[in-house]
């Protein structure tokens, strides 16, 4: 069993013990005995296999159990021991073990809550707070039930309730201690001032677009969704300026995955201020990475890339030969675009298609009717790549695939998830059932280019409750935080670093780190066979544990967030700082 399906089977048990067991409570205060024995005899069952699952997880990494252990352990632990040996004692009333369920229902239920709510890492106020709860419910319903408990006792369980919900409130609600990104310093390799090679103008514009047969209303850069392909030669300085007509949110340009200059990252509030309707920004940089890359808005990036604000940008090495062709795959109003026609060229000749992936989900592409290889991913190639037939790849939200093949003599397909959407002719190939690449063991590994770190930092991925806004949001979190109280990684010019990068969602994150590639070491505790990958986008999914490292070589203030760029939003931002 994956880590991903013990975390969800988890979290089934830990709901079923708790509705049992508050279910068997309020079957018992009914006087429905045979009801209430069964839903408690559940109850027992579950509260027990959850001793199984939580160890299980525990095993898998201590960030999966956590609280589970720390918290939910006690209190699961008290739930059975209370109401088990009353339930076994109840021959006469069965209303003589009403209390006795509810309280194991309410701190079953609270165990939960600190998992669903609050998650890594466990702490004391959660704790605090979850004990403060089974106290005070248990107390409201023995009242509610009739039961007179002596003054003094109820006195102190009151009392005690009451500490734990103040200091508990406070230990967990506490700002982080050093949350705030400075936003005005200015690092040094600004924007080089060298004439520009190649120069784009992109206006950025609220639009009409044509979707799959259907007027939609977009965001374009100069009216068109994608916006312009930029393409540069390995070398060229490219200078873009970036206008905003109408897009009352505000607009930015940042290159995917393209490692600039700070300054030029796109980041507002960041690296820059947005640029709002009537303004412009001009960006500069030297195109010395060869590769896929893409452009998009980081203001309000969500919605804007959602809406059209994105674009793709090419490097070459040198004179393009045989077909080369990008193909960046995205959703406008719930619809995916249609992506260019693929001509169909002399058999032998050289074809490269740069998938990219724009929307903030995975994609999965199956290219039909020829071998190929993957040459490239994120921009950057492979080391000895093999052929591949029959096999599909999975391309995370902001990732790319070169994928590089001779064009054979018949009609070559390239299917997204399951539908055609670029074809030479007719294919008829099923390719749902095919195998997935997994880049970690494909082409020829090379020896990590260091052999120690000079700082590591673990981010684990939740969700939970954000209570230090103004309205309560139930955010996508980085280590129980949530953006902008996540603490920054502070690292030094020349640190070896390494990310641990831990899911214990129920849901895939692809990570993007920006102005760096990080190599992968390892995944789930199996060091990365393939090819060196060094990615600027990967998929976290449930349960994984992705390690991976980089040379911090380009100053500055970072973002680091997932690319589903609802989450990031939602509160899955941090930054990389240098100091
Ligand atoms: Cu493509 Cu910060 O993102
Ligand atoms: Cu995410």
């Amino acid at each position: 069993m994956t880590t991903g399906s013990l975390l969800a089977a988890d979290l089934v048990i830990a709901v079923l013990a708790a509705a049992t067991w508050l279910g068997g409570g309020a079957a018992a205060a009914a006087r429905r005995r045979p009801l209430a024995q069964g839903l408690a005899a559940v109850a027992l069952l579950a509260t027990l296999a959850r001793a199984i699952t939580v160890t299980a997880l525990a095993r898998a990494g201590w960030w999966f159990a956590a609280e589970k252990v720390l918290i939910a352990g006690p209190l699961s632990l008290a739930a059975v021991g209370v109401a088990g040996p009353r339930l076994l004692r109840a021959a006469g009333d069965i209303r003589a073990v009403v209390l006795p369920l509810l309280f194991a229902g309410y701190a079953t239920t609270s165990a939960l809550l600190v998992t669903v709510l609050h998650g890594y890492p466990a702490s004391v106020g959660a704790g605090l707070l979850a004990l403060a709860g089974v106290v005070a419910a248990t107390v409201i319903s023995g009242r509610a039930l009739g039961a007179r408990p002596s003054r003094t006792v109820s006195r102190v369980t009151v009392g005690v309730a009451v500490a734990a919900l103040v200091t508990g409130t406070g230990l967990t609600v506490a700002p982080a201690a050093s949350p705030a990104v400075p936003h005005d310093h200015v690092f040094p390799e600004a924007r080089i001032s060298d004439e520009p090679d190649r120069r784009f103008t992109l206006t950025a514009g609220t639009a009409t677009v044509n979707a799959d047969g259907r007027d939609v209303a977009a965001w374009a850069f100069n009216a068109q969704v994608p916006g312009p392909e930029l393409t540069a030669t390995v070398g060229d300085v490219l200078e873009v300026t970036l206008r905003n007509r109408d897009v009352g949110r505000g607009v930015t340009l940042h290159w995917h995955g393209y490692d600039v200059p700070n300054d030029q990252d796109g980041v507002p509030g960041v690296t820059q201020a947005a640029v709002r309707p009537g303004q412009e920004f001009v960006y500069r940089f030297r195109a010395d990475q060869a590769g896929t890359y893409w452009y998009h808005t980081h203001s309000a990036s969500d919605v804007g890339v959602r809406m059209g604000l994105y674009g793709v940008l090419v490097v070459r090495p040198g004179p393009v030969t045989g077909l080369d062709v990008t193909v960046p795959v995205h959703t406008l109003a719930g619809r995916p675009l249609p992506t260019p026609k693929l001509e169909r060229v002399e058999p032998g000749v050289p074809v490269r298609l740069r998938l990219i992936n724009t929307d903030s989900t995975t994609h999965r592409y199956a290219l039909a009717g020829t071998a190929f290889h993957v040459a490239a991913i994120d921009g950057v190639d492979l080391r000895g790549p093999t052929p591949l037939v029959d096999t599909a790849v999975l391309i995370p939200a902001g990732g790319r695939y070169d994928l590089v093949f001779d064009a054979p003599a018949n009609a070559v397909a390239l299917f997204v998830d399951g539908r055609v959407t670029y074809s030479t002719g007719a294919v008829s190939t099923a390719t749902g059932d095919w195998p997935v690449l997994d880049p970690l063991g494909y082409g020829a590994s090379a020896p990590a280019p260091w052999s120690g770190f000079d700082k590591s930092f673990t981010l684990v991925l939740d969700r939970g409750l954000d209570l230090r806004s103004l309205l309560p949001r139930y955010a996508h979190t980085v280590n129980g935080a949530a953006d902008p109280d996540i603490p920054p990684q502070v690292v030094r010019r020349g640190d070896v670093v390494l990310f641990t990068i831990v899911n214990r969602s129920q849901i895939v994150h692809p990570w993007h780190l920006h102005g760096h590639h990080v190599l992968v070491l390892a995944r789930d505790g199996k060091p990365a066979a393939g090819g060196p990958l060094w990615l600027d986008s990967f998929d976290v999914r449930p349960g994984e544990v992705w390690q991976v490292a980089f040379r911090a070589d380009n100053p500055g203030m970072w973002a680091n967030h997932c690319h589903n760029l609802a989450h990031a939003d939602a509160g899955m931002t941090l930054h990389l700082m240098y100091s």
